[in-house]
């Protein structure tokens, strides 16, 4: 039998990608987004899909949530499982400074979201959680800072940017509180520098690359961006890990989950790469500004959900460019 999922900020680069994978299978969709940051293109091809159902909601209406409600309700009875992924958040670097603008989607938000399944009696609630929760110690020498492991965050003392993290990693106990109830099986996902070919957001690193080498044919990095290394993950391989968690029901124990690739590049030679994809030989590189509380590296082991779900990546960052360079027209 099969599914329904109800999936906030759907058309955002997440919410779009797995509503996209779950149709796909056969499942139902609810999605709903308020356009925060994101637009109805990025669902278009799904929309004449009698399984994918859109909303114009937002997250922090309480009116429009109860909305919500009533149609997971009218449709909850045909399914086999009801499972509830929340993607909606305000996100991106330049808003996690907005202790009152995150706080209050991210952590009022997820609560409400997660409120609201516990009541309808859901199966399954995936939280999107982020790998930021590292702040200062985003990397070991073992091959990546670890779920398990103890952090250290930036405070207000450093930089307000942290205030996004601790909000996200406040909803992972939210999330291990309900199922140590034993009100519902999920977890919390640590997603690291999740890319798309279709991201509308020009200030994450990759569309803000792509785009300055095709307008400018130079591009301009922060001073950070000298010394920084990253992980990529491809959007499709992002939401695979979510389902691939969804499908392992001793993975959905409320603990957490790092989703990221181990395949680190400079900044630098990312702009290299991203260029080479283009044919733009020795693009200018300058630097210009710099980010307070900005970890030189960001590299997460994800052994725990490779060993409890199989799942693995399957784009490189070589592959995962070239669709990127491909999608603007090259
Ligand atoms: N992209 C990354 O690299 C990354 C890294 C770590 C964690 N995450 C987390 O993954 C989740 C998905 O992120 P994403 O990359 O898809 O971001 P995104 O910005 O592309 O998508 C989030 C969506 O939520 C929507 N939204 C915001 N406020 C809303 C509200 N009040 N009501 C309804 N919709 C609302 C936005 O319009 C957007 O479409 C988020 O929880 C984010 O914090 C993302």
């Amino acid at each position: 039998m099969m599914n329904l999922f109800v999936i906030s900020g759907v058309t955002g680069m997440t919410g779009n990608e797995l509503a996209r994978q779950i149709v796909k299978e056969g499942h139902t969709v609810l999605g709903f987004d308020n356009f925060f940051a994101s637009s109805i293109h990025t669902v278009e091809d799904l929309l004449e899909n009698r399984n994918f159902h859109f909303y114009e909601f937002d997250l922090n209406s309480q009116e429009q949530m109860e909305q919500l409600k009533t149609k997971v309700i009218s449709q909850k009875a045909c399914f086999s499982q009801l499972i509830y992924i929340n993607c909606a958040a305000v996100v991106h670097t330049e808003h996690f400074y907005h202790v009152n603008k995150t706080f209050e989607t991210n952590v009022l938000g997820m609560k409400r979201f997660l409120d609201q399944a516990l009541s309808l009696e859901a199966d399954i609630y995936i939280n999107c959680s982020t790998s930021e929760v590292y702040s200062m110690n985003s990397w070991n020498e073992d091959g990546g800072v670890a779920e398990e492991d103890y952090i250290t965050l930036a405070n207000a003392e450093h930089s307000q940017r942290t205030s996004y993290a601790t909000g996200k990693l406040m909803t992972e106990f939210f999330m291990k509180d309900a199922v140590l109830d034993n009100k519902i099986k999920g977890c919390s996902v640590r997603f690291a520098n999740v890319y798309s070919k279709n991201e509308l957001y020009p200030k994450h690193i990759i569309p803000h690359i792509l785009v300055q080498l095709k307008e400018k044919g130079k591009v301009e990095l922060l001073e950070n961006s000298k010394v920084n290394r990253r992980t990529f993950l491809h959007n499709e391989d992002s939401c695979s890990a979510v389902l691939a968690l969804c499908r392992t029901t001793e993975a959905l124990d409320g603990s957490v989950y790092n989703v990221a690739t181990d395949e680190e590049i400079s900044i630098v030679d990312l702009v290299k790469l991203c260029a080479e994809k283009m044919g733009i030989g020795s693009p200018e590189i300058t630097f210009k500004g710099y980010r307070a509380a900005d970890p030189q590296r960001r590299l997460l082991s994800t052994k725990k959900i490779r060993e409890r779900t199989g799942w693995i990546p399957q784009i490189n960052l070589n592959q995962g460019i070239e669709m990127c360079v491909k999608e603007m027209g090259y």
